[in-house]
């Protein structure tokens, strides 16, 4: 026993990779390497393939210098002795399997060593094409959005989803088809807005679709109205006595909104125009304060989303006091003032009655001290 371990730890028999990619139409070298420190007088190589269900054959064997191939594959494989490494002209597909190296030397008896790589022909993937269903956008929640990842040509392909270059797991609103070549967007949500890509892949090759942004409809959302000039306090604008305000409204959406504008006099409401913005002058307020309102319409989605503001004229200097107030309603600011006032009369009265006992004031830091210490 012990010279038989000794004798097989004589011949060493390395391949770099059991499993080699190969290429359709190209060349492959299975490269292998042995070493042996015994004193030999023969070295035969042999390779053998081996594709279940049918039965192995050799491909070639080589004794010392000379190759002796099988005439059925003289064309297709080659060796060059004592490299072992075995090079395969034209991979087919057919040429796919198990390859096994067999070496066997002669010394003082015989001792072999034996590897195995599998070998795997693929076809280049072409780049992948997104196909697109519906071609036209699809507003939110009402539909569905495929995506068909289509490959040319290729074997052995999969498919993995990108959006915005970040892999797509199947999710609430992403599914996946079996092997992966379709993407359904359900429901279509805003958050689905993004670039997508498809990803081929296969052993020898990976390519990427361009860019694709399925168009999709949705808002409005979060309308507000907002201005340059004037002050916002919570709903209300103020506008000094003579002087314009310009209103903005705005809300999230796609297609972009259609904006109307619409002013509340009385128990009825007026449309004044479409647009953007208004301008309110602050002779048009003919109350004190006016109701305006704005509608967001998404003639796509067929939502819309109204909200109000009134319109407030401040006499000539109350505009101050209102920026300090920002957050204050009118009514806040009037109590405000209304409490200054008592708050700065009381103090006045307070302050005249300390007067006498300044003195108190100077003691203070003396006891500080003394507790200090
Ligand atoms: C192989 O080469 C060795 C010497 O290197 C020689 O003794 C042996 O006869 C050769 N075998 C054959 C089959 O040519
Ligand atoms: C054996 O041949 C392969 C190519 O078939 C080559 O890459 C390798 O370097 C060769 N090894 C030696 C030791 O020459
Ligand atoms: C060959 O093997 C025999 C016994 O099997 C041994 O006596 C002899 O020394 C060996 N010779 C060499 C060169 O290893
Ligand atoms: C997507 O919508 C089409 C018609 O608009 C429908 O036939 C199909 O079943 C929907 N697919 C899914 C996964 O909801
Ligand atoms: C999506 O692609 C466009 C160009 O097609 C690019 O300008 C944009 O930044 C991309 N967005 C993200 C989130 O990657
Ligand atoms: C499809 O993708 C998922 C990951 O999202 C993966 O787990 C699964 O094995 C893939 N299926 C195929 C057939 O490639
Ligand atoms: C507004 O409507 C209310 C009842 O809905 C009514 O009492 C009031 O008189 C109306 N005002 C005007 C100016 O029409
Ligand atoms: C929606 O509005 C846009 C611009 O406001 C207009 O170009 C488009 O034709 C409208 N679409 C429909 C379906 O009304």
């Amino acid at each position: 026993l012990w010279l038989r371990n000794s004798i097989c730890s004589a011949l060493k028999l390395t391949v770099p990779s059991h499993t080699m990619h190969g290429i359709e139409g190209q060349p492959l070298s299975i490269p292998v390497d042995y070493h042996f420190n015994i004193t030999v007088s023969d070295i035969q190589i042999i390779w053998m393939f081996e594709k279940p269900p049918t039965t192995s054959k050799c491909l070639l064997v080589a004794v010392n210098q000379s190759v002796v191939p099988d005439l059925e594959y003289r064309h297709k494989f080659s060796l060059v002795p004592p490299n072992a490494s075995l090079l395969i002209k034209s991979l087919h597909v057919s040429d796919e399997g198990t390859y096994i190296i067999k070496i066997n030397i002669q010394g003082n008896g015989t001792i072999s060593a034996t590897e195995k790589i599998k070998v795997t022909v693929d076809i280049p993937i072409s780049k992948p094409v997104i196909y697109a269903e519906p071609a036209f956008g699809v507003a939110e929640n009402s539909g569905n959005i495929t995506l068909k990842c289509i490959v040319g040509k290729g074997t052995r392909i999969v498919y993995q989803w990108l959006k915005n270059g970040d892999l797509i797991e199947a999710s609430t609103i992403y599914s996946l088809s079996r092997n992966n070549d379709t993407l359904w967007i359900v429901p279509v949500v805003k958050e689905a807005i993004g670039n997508y890509s498809c990803l081929a892949s296969n052993p020898v090759s990976a390519m990427e679709s361009d860019v694709i942004i399925p168009t999709i409809y949705y808002g409005p959302y979060g309308l507000t109205i907002n201005s340059d000039d004037g002050q916002k306090i919570g709903d209300y604008f103020t506008v000094d006595n003579g002087e314009a305000v310009q209103l903005h409204c705005s809300a999230d959406s796609n297609p972009p909104n259609i904006y109307s504008w619409i002013r509340k006099a009385d128990n009825s409401t007026h449309l004044i125009k479409y647009g953007r913005s208004l301008e309110v002058a602050s002779e048009k307020v003919t109350k004190k304060t006016e109701e305006y309102r704005c509608r967001a319409h998404n003639n796509m989605t067929g939502k819309w989303k109204e909200t109000h503001i009134f319109v407030i004229v401040m006499p000539k200097g109350l505009e101050q006091l209102a920026q300090k107030g920002k957050y204050l309603s009118p009514l806040a600011i009037i109590t405000g003032i209304s409490l200054f006032l008592i708050v700065s009369l009381l103090l006045l009265i307070l302050w005249k009655r300390v007067q006498p006992h300044k003195g108190m004031l100077n003691e203070c830091p003396i006891t500080f001290k003394v507790t200090e210490n």
